[in-house]
């Protein structure tokens, strides 16, 4: 049984691959195989090439994810929404995990049980937003929410053992939230954020799956 880390070179995905150990697979735009979100056919190289390892994940575990770059920010106000980085927030964060799921989801093991595990936002909850911005992100993360409970779904009636869950990492200190570190705010290191999400991940069961969960384990508002 092995681990497959989506997003290894990034802040979260790197401590995954930490703490799991040797036989964690972390795939990444530098990986090899290559995995890039914007390049489906590249998901479906990589996903061949897992099959043929002769391998069994028991965790696949999305760690990618765009909150600024490139020049862009998260909108402030409905005037800073501009067409290039809502497309770019949604092709990372909801689009490219979709992939991701319609490649690798088919490859959890068939009789025992296996998880997947997509790395959402708490900002991402429509019940929870109380501040505004960040039309984007949030837009984005709200659809890999939806796209991760409809698949999670789908995945019941061919994977009876398998769960599939969004998951709110808190906030970690990473170059994603780098930017936005306040003075006051809880920030987290990435060996710790991973620390305390691995039990949750461990704990979960049939029940759990296509939900929306919290670090600690809490279930999140939609
Ligand atoms: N840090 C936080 O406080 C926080 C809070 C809430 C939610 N999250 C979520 O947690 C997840 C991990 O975030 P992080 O903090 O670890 O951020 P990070 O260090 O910026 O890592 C994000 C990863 O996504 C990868 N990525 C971006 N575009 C990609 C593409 N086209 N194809 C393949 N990979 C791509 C990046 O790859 P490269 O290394 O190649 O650039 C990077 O490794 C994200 O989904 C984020 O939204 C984080």
């Amino acid at each position: 049984m092995v681990a497959i880390i989506f997003g290894a070179a990034g802040g979260i995905g790197a401590a995954f691959v930490e703490a799991l150990g040797p036989d964690t697979i972390g795939l990444s735009r530098h990986s090899a195989p290559p995995l890039d979100l914007e390049d489906e056919t590249s998901i479906a190289a990589a996903a061949a090439w897992f099959a043929a390892q002769n391998l069994v994940a028991d965790l696949m575990l999305d760690a990618t994810g765009f909150l600024h770059g490139n020049g862009f920010r998260p909108e402030k106000s409905w005037a800073g929404i501009d067409r290039e980085q809502m497309l770019r927030n949604f092709a990372i964060n909801a689009v490219g995990p979709a992939l991701l799921m319609k490649h690798f989801l088919p490859l959890l093991p068939r009789n025992q049980r296996g998880v997947f595990v997509t790395l959402s936002a708490k900002v991402g909850s429509i019940g929870d937003n109380a501040s505004g911005g960040w039309y984007s992100y949030r837009a984005a993360k709200a659809a890999l929410n939806q796209i991760t409970h409809t698949a999670a779904l789908e995945l019941r009636r061919h994977r009876p053992l398998a769960i599939c869950v969004a998951m709110h990492p808190g906030t970690v200190e990473t170059k994603l939230s780098a930017p936005f570190a306040k003075t006051g705010l809880t920030v987290r290191s990435p060996a710790l954020a991973v620390a305390q999400m691995l039990p949750v991940i461990s704990g979960l069961n049939v029940t759990d799956t296509g939900g929306f969960f919290s670090y600690d384990g809490s279930l999140l508002p939609w």
